[in-house]
């Protein structure tokens, strides 16, 4: 039998007070963390503070606690995100689902930047009574007290028009990076990644002053915390669903099934009765066989599909049609380092002829020969930023960015930046790297006569959250130290 899995905020406007499935939800929140003692570490494995600590736990000298194989597990940055994290779900669900005694129950999904309704960027009002176990005050006051997230729909219509869930070659894709094997951040974060869901993660879990800068954080702003929040769940639910939306988009979108790096990897969870629970990800790609369906997987409405930027004609950077025989792989025309993020001006890429891409998953790299653009915002490492960042190109000088959406190439996200620049065990301190296709601006900037095939300036500006609380308006938050280990332009 499939179940269903429900839009929480449609469920909560039709019955007005908290939908059933919340007050069981509720209920299997309350019986998992009796499970545990609330501090040390956690010992039961189907124990609240258990499943939180197999996405991420920090040890006390502030690495990832790796003490029990369990724990610590999440994964970031790859083409394994989207796996892992479903499969996550589906242990979850089971746990709850014995702790209730109620197989048919099924975890909600919250619907937090729907380009199609503003109203549901609101933490559903079961999450925000005090006197109630879906509450934490370990989040944003703001989200706490019913303010809306930013509007960052338009980022989710573009993660939902990648055309590739992943790549060897380092390009932008919807489910992230190539790589062979597990780990704990990654490299190239995939675009829904990205934002909306690690925008969703800090905006919810952390608070910012005015000028953007960090405040205080909560659960849902790390890595080692995230899965403590009841509204993680919820927010992973929706994940979930969007890689389904995106599948059904386009019959070109598809799932790298044909590479067992990905395909046969396999995750491992706790179950009920003691055991473990462990699938391959070739195992839960259709949900009709893992179980459950999604009330909805409709695409936004600004989405006719099939989706994708229209490609150019072919190489057309200004290089000449020598330099780029095609099809070639991508190759980098320009590239700048150590770039600090926080400062208000353009910085400078300074664009040449075209070399061999010099990052890790290059080896592989495959002809493309479609003569599009990618922006390569590498390693970011630091400890504090605003939570999302738009990244527009060749503003004119003197002018506000955030008046020229023309010329925005996308998002970039700053959730599980500390996590990914800690150098330890599970990671290298590469920090987080995201890719975006800049073709659309490029041609635009072409017609404008404002492509200059010798530079091109990158602005960074930080996307103004929520209201501040009172409180937190007063606060004088940590400045920004965000270095991007390299800014690259590749063409493909
Ligand atoms: Cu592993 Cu939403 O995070």
């Amino acid at each position: 039998m499939t179940r269903t899995r429900e839009d929480v905020w449609t469920l909560t406007e039709a019955e007005g007070d908290w939908p059933a499935v919340l007050v069981a939800y509720e209920r299997a929140v309350g019986l998992l963390r009796a499970l545990d003692p609330p501090t040390g570490p956690p010992s039961n494995p189907l124990g609240w503070r258990f499943l939180a600590a197999i996405h991420g736990l920090e040890a006390p000298n502030g690495d990832p606690d790796t003490s029990n194989e369990l724990w610590s597990n999440c994964q970031h940055g790859s083409w394994y995100f989207l796996p892992w994290h479903r499969m996550y779900l589906m242990a979850f669900e089971l746990i709850v689902q014995d702790a209730l005694g109620d197989e048919d129950w099924s975890l909600p999904y919250w619907y937090a930047i729907d380009p199609d309704d503003a109203g549901k960027a609101v933490l559903p009002p079961a999450f925000r009574d005090q006197s109630r176990q879906l509450y934490t005050d370990q989040r944003s006051i703001p989200a706490n007290g019913g303010s809306p997230l930013p509007d960052l729909s338009q980022a989710l219509l573009e993660a939902l028009g990648a055309d590739r869930f992943s790549t060897p070659s380092g390009l932008s894709t919807f489910g992230g990076g190539e790589r062979a094997a597990p780990s704990w951040s990654g490299g190239e974060v995939g675009l829904l990644e990205g934002v909306p869901h690690g925008a969703v993660h800090t905006l919810v879990g952390n608070d910012f002053d005015r000028n953007n800068r960090v405040v205080r954080r909560g659960w849902m702003g790390s890595f080692f915390t995230a899965a403590l929040d009841p509204i993680f769940w919820l927010h992973h639910s929706n994940i979930d669903r969007l890689w389904q939306v995106w599948l059904d988009l386009d019959p070109a979108n598809a799932n790298p099934t044909g590479d067992p790096a990905w395909a046969d990897t396999e995750f491992s969870f706790p179950a009920v009765g003691g055991d473990l629970e462990t699938w391959s990800i070739g195992e839960v790609l259709d949900l009709a066989s893992i179980g459950y369906e999604y009330a909805s997987t409709a695409a936004p409405s600004a989405i006719t599909p099939p989706v994708g930027p229209s490609l150019g004609a072919g190489p057309n950077i200004g290089l000449g049609e020598e330099a780029m025989p095609e099809p070639i792989p991508p190759q980098v025309i320009g590239t700048t380092t150590d770039v600090p993020l926080a400062t208000a001006d353009a910085v400078d890429v300074e664009l040449s002829t075209p070399a061999a891409l010099d990052f890790a998953v290059a080896a592989d790299a495959e002809p493309v020969g479609d003569g599009r653009v990618f922006l390569r915002v590498e390693g970011v490492t630091g400890t504090a930023g605003a939570a999302v960042y738009e990244i527009y190109l060749n503003v004119p000088p003197g002018e506000a960015p955030t008046d020229h959406p023309e010329l925005r190439a996308g998002f970039f996200s700053t959730f599980g930046l500390t996590e990914a620049s800690q150098t330890n065990a599970l990671e290298d301190g590469s920090g987080l790297t995201t890719v975006l296709d800049i073709t659309a601006v490029r041609d635009v900037l072409e017609e404008q006569g404002r492509w200059d095939p010798a530079r091109l300036q990158v602005s960074f500006s930080p996307v103004t959250p929520a209201e501040t609380a009172e409180d937190v308006e007063a606060a004088e938050g940590q400045p920004s130290d965000l270095v991007a280990g390299q800014i690259a332009v590749v063409v493909t």
